[in-house]
């Protein structure tokens, strides 16, 4: 009889080594490792250091050269713009060769870093794979920042070259992305030796001369360049996300943990074979776009789904079930807001009973708080598990779910189940011990942290120690709030910094305060994410004006929402702002953001002993009703 899941998170937890080792048996190495885990740099971890293998390989040749390459890599399927197109593991792979000949010779090389600001295109599969292939560091911007935001990647990342398309779409409107990309460039310090910019028919782009290179003239490079062996530890990329201050961190991805990592995780928690189609709807700017878009389904040698559409309006809530019925889907990946937009459109289902979606075996939701209501509704509709599980930016992979391919457990709804094998996850209180079954406080990883999670911050070494590991010393500190009940199930409550969750999108209330503040007429400020029925949480912004303004309070809303949506993008989803006379504080002067945000959702809460003036709770409440939030 085969193992069960507590075996196995035994094994993982308590022969660690043995148990990695064992997995990294099914990556091609170049060279062999001796270390599998390494911890002389605590708190960060590294793996099988000593190692050498190629990302690009692993995913594409290895499967060409095991007998795939006919196989159907890539479904490219589009309905923003009625494409659909088929590419097979071979042909991925010569056009991702050629490309990264072309780039080499441009004078691309190991450790050079690239960005990348592309739509959800086959091109962006293939630039960010021909990254891998040189040993380039890629760094994939996510198409709705704004080119502010663009411009701190290029920075931080001192980008050699950026790899962009000339525009994406987006129900009803095209972006124009080269105009966003030539303003990042304006603004940015550090300026990328060339550009590779892929033409879309949609929207075509003015090229700068000198500095702009067509995509054909690269890709057509008449040299395929082989892989380039890297160090385990070698960077694969460097992914930004949002963290307490405007400037975002640089998540640092290793190339042999991950491989090894997220191959695993294909089989024992998705329960997917090589040859299966597996369908994530993210974005390929976002974490799980490079796990289970790009990296995941590739490295297992399965099908994986490119989306370019949304869940609604691409052309209906139906396009979801389309795309798994019409292209035999066995597991999907999306986020519950999709599941949320779909259900306020269809909610009896009607959509859905016009496929045939018995190819599908679950359904994985990830990327905030799977609420109670939108997990029925899917498991009422799809007849089959629905499997919530958690994870983030840092770590690459699941740091809870219930491993479908191992053992399928009882869902508990709310809760993402129980720590995959490889993490050991305590929830602690303010003083760092551990609380007892069922008490809510910060959950927290014990060090070492398995394979695939972020060994460093790009550029901050300091910066990750400070984050993450200086609070509860010996544990990674997750920055998310919750419970473990007697039953070993994680229930993941809320974040414990100024981190909000908007329609699955990480952003901080702190980057966007850093923006209100730089409005001439704001003394001062405070963004609060309140609960939102389809988005999970919406930010909210609280402006006090400079005294002696006297300019019409819409005006200065208006000028705030459009500032957020040029410094940070549309992402953001910022549109609510209310002038407030004050900000409620405590007598020390701390804004009470967590009072705001209770009275926003309706709450109860506890009046803060240390409030300066109560009554400015009141005037919250009243400006909170008028933007049509509150009780
Ligand atoms: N490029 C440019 N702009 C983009 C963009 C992109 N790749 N993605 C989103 N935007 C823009 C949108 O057009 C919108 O702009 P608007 O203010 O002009 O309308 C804005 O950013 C907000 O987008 P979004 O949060 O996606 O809201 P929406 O109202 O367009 O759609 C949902 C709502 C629920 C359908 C959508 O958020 C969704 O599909 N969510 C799933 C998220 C997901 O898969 N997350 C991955 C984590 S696993
Ligand atoms: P990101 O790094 O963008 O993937 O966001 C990670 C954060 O999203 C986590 O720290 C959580 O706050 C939240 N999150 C992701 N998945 C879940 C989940 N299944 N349940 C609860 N919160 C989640």
């Amino acid at each position: 009889m085969s193992q069960g899941i507590q075996a196995i998170w035994e094994h993982s937890i308590h022969q660690r080594e043995v148990f990695w080792r064992e997995a990294a048996g099914d990556i091609q190495w170049f060279k062999e490792f001796t270390v599998v885990c390494d911890q002389s740099q605590a708190p960060s971890t590294y793996w099988f250091t000593d190692g050498e293998l190629n990302t690009c390989f692993n995913a594409l040749d290895r499967h060409v050269e095991e007998g795939r390459g006919a196989q159907t890599a890539i479904i490219y399927d589009s309905p923003v713009t009625n494409q659909k197109q088929h590419i097979s593991y071979e042909q991925l792979r010569d056009q991702v060769a050629h490309f990264a000949g072309g780039l080499a010779a441009r004078g691309l090389t190991k450790g050079d870093r690239a960005v990348i600001y592309m739509p959800m295109i086959p091109e962006a599969v293939v630039a960010t794979m021909a990254c891998a292939r040189l040993g380039v560091v890629h760094s994939i911007v996510f198409g709705g920042f704004a080119a502010s935001e663009l411009a701190v990647r290029i920075d931080d990342s001192s980008a050699k070259v950026v790899i962009a398309a000339s525009c994406g779409i987006e129900p009803g409107r095209q972006v124009a992305y080269k105009p966003l990309l030539d303003e990042a460039i304006k603004l940015a310090d550090h300026k990328p030796e060339f550009c590779v910019i892929h033409q879309r028919p949609e929207l075509m782009a003015d090229m700068v001369e000198g500095r702009d290179l067509d995509w054909l003239s690269v890709a057509s490079h008449d040299t395929p360049h082989p892989c380039v062996p890297v160090k385990a530890t070698d960077p694969l990329y460097v992914l930004y996300t949002s963290g307490t201050t405007g400037q975002p961190k640089g998540i640092v991805r290793d190339n042999g943990g991950h491989a090894v990592a997220l191959k695993w995780s294909m089989k024992h928690i998705y329960n997917v074979e090589p040859g299966d189609v597996f369908w994530a709807a993210s974005d390929i700017g976002w974490v799980v776009g490079h796990s289970y878009i790009l990296y995941g389904p590739l490295l297992h040698g399965c099908t994986t789904v490119l989306f370019e559409g949304k869940p609604v309006g691409t052309p209906d809530p139906g396009t979801y079930w389309r795309v798994i019925s019409e292209h035999g889907v066995k597991s999907f990946f999306t986020a519950p807001t999709a599941i949320r937009a779909i259900r306020q459109q269809d909610p009896t289902g009607e959509y859905l009973k016009k496929y045939d979606t018995s190819c599908l075996q679950a359904l994985f939701l990830a990327g905030e708080r799977c609420d109670p209501d939108t997990l029925r509704w899917s498991e009422e509709q799809l007849n089959r598990p629905v499997i919530d599980h958690w994870w983030q930016t840092e770590t690459g992979w699941p740091i809870a779910a219930n491993c479908m391919g191992i053992e399928l457990l009882p869902v508990k709804a709310g809760s993402p189940t129980r720590p995959v094998p490889g993490w050991d996850i305590v929830v602690l209180d303010e003083e760092g011990r551990e609380v007892p079954a069922g008490t809510i406080g910060a959950i927290c990883a014990k060090l070492p942290l398995p394979p695939s999670v972020f060994a460093t911050v790009w550029n901050a070494p300091e910066r990750y120690i400070k984050s993450y590991f200086s609070r509860y010393p010996g544990y990674y500190e997750t920055g998310d709030a919750g419970l473990i009940d007697e039953d070993g199930y994680i229930f993941v409550m809320s974040r414990t910094d100024d981190v909000i969750n908007v329609a699955g999108h990480r952003l901080s209330t702190g980057a966007m305060e850093e923006v209100l503040a730089e409005h001439p007429d704001v003394a001062e400020c405070a963004v609060v994410g309140v609960a939102d029925e389809l988005k999970g949480q919406l930010p909210v912004g609280f402006v006090v004006l400079s005294s002696g303004v006297d300019k019409a309070h819409e005006d200065i809303s208006k000028e705030c929402v459009q500032m957020v949506r040029d410094r940070i993008g549309p992402v953001a989803a910022f549109k609510h702002v209310a002038v407030v006379a004050r900000l409620p504080k405590t007598r020390s002067g701390k804004i009470l953001r967590a009072t705001i945000q209770k009275i926003a959702d309706g709450e109860e809460f506890k009046m803060p002993a240390t409030i300066e003036d109560p009554g400015v709770l009141d005037d919250i409440g009243i400006a909170l009703k008028s933007l049509g939030f509150g009780q």
